[in-house]
């Protein structure tokens, strides 16, 4: 039998058209359907059997709180449906680190779902999407339960991508060293594969039913200055602060002139955690004077306070 295939559209660079292809750095993501994208597979679709959702359609420095809830909602009912095999997500790259985080850590583990996209416009010469959605569909047959990253022959456990380079046709890598070729796969998926950060986390149906807490990213730097720090938690900015990350310099450092600020903020509640700026290699984890380090990427960190302080707090309906 046909292994049956949802193909979740959310825009993209993949979706994405050039005025003139003969300049494809000058494009509009997220043009084309998901189901035009598949359709133009120049190995054909009756490889499988398959079926297209457009979830959203964005440029994905646009993806937001409502658009995650959407395809995690959509997500979780598709991997609850005996009838679906798995799961392909077509998201733009600027921001897949963070979509891929989010659903690999908290969507159930038994069905394959693979996330791509691509780095040149649909209409460019040297379009990455078709090579890229195709590969996602062969290892959705191939790869175990859990959430992949496919992208430029390579698969990536989805917890540990980080985008490294805002051009190349290759502009993700594996956090931890962990990847393959694509073209290393055997057949036969095998268990699902756990690769999930250590940590307690939520489940998508409570992350689905609960409020998400606040949490801001900041960027620490030379001659960095204190005086904004307050009005972070200004109480008529609503909802309130709830957690902040710091992506401190080196090996999760901030200036010494921070430190007042960051005690009024820790006093008022706010949980604080730290993790490096560096492009490459992640910050030693531990625990110091009530702020936390965490081995992962700044963005990343974003996404796993929030899960954590959510975890954390009582169940409530959302509104
Ligand atoms: C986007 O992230 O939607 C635009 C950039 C890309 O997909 O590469």
């Amino acid at each position: 039998m046909l292994q049956k295939i949802i193909i979740l559209g959310t825009g993209g660079t993949i979706a994405g058209l050039a005025a003139d292809p003969s300049q494809p750095d000058r494009y509009v993501a997220a043009q084309l359907a998901v189901s035009q994208l598949v359709e133009a597979l120049p190995e054909g679709h009756g490889r499988f059997e398959w079926q297209a959702q457009q979830l959203a359609q964005v440029d994905s420095k646009d993806m937001d709180e409502p658009t995650w809830r959407r395809l995690l909602a959509r997500m979780l009912d598709l991997i609850r449906d005996p009838d679906v095999d798995a799961l392909v997500v077509t998201h733009g790259t600027d921001t897949l680190e963070e979509t891929a985080f989010l659903l690999s850590v908290v969507l159930p583990l038994h069905k394959p779902v693979i996330l791509t996209g691509a780095m040149r416009p649909a209409n460019a010469p040297d379009a990455d999407g078709p090579r890229n959605l195709s590969d996602a569909l062969s290892a959705a047959s191939r790869l175990p339960g859990g959430v992949w990253v496919v992208f430029a022959g390579q698969v990536y456990p989805a917890s540990q991508i980080q985008k490294v380079h805002p051009t190349a046709l290759d502009p993700f890598r594996s956090v931890c060293g962990l990847s393959w070729p694509l073209a290393q796969l055997g057949d036969g998926a095998g268990t699902p594969w756990d690769t999930r950060p250590d940590g307690r986390w939520p489940d998508a149906a409570r992350v689905l039913a609960s409020p998400w807490p606040r949490v801001e990213l900041v960027l620490s730097h030379a001659d960095a200055q204190p005086w904004w720090l307050p009005a972070l938690i200004d109480d008529a900015v609503q909802p309130p602060l709830q957690g902040l990350v710091i992506a401190g310099t080196g090996n999760a450092t901030w200036p010494q002139r921070w430190s007042q600020a960051l005690a009024v903020l820790m006093h008022k509640g706010v949980r604080i955690w730290l993790c490096s700026r560096c492009a490459d290699g992640l910050a030693t984890p531990g625990s110091h004077e009530g702020l936390t380090t965490v081995a992962w990427t700044p963005v990343q960190a974003r996404i796993g306070l929030m899960l954590q302080l959510l975890t954390e707090a009582p169940a409530e309906p959302v509104l």
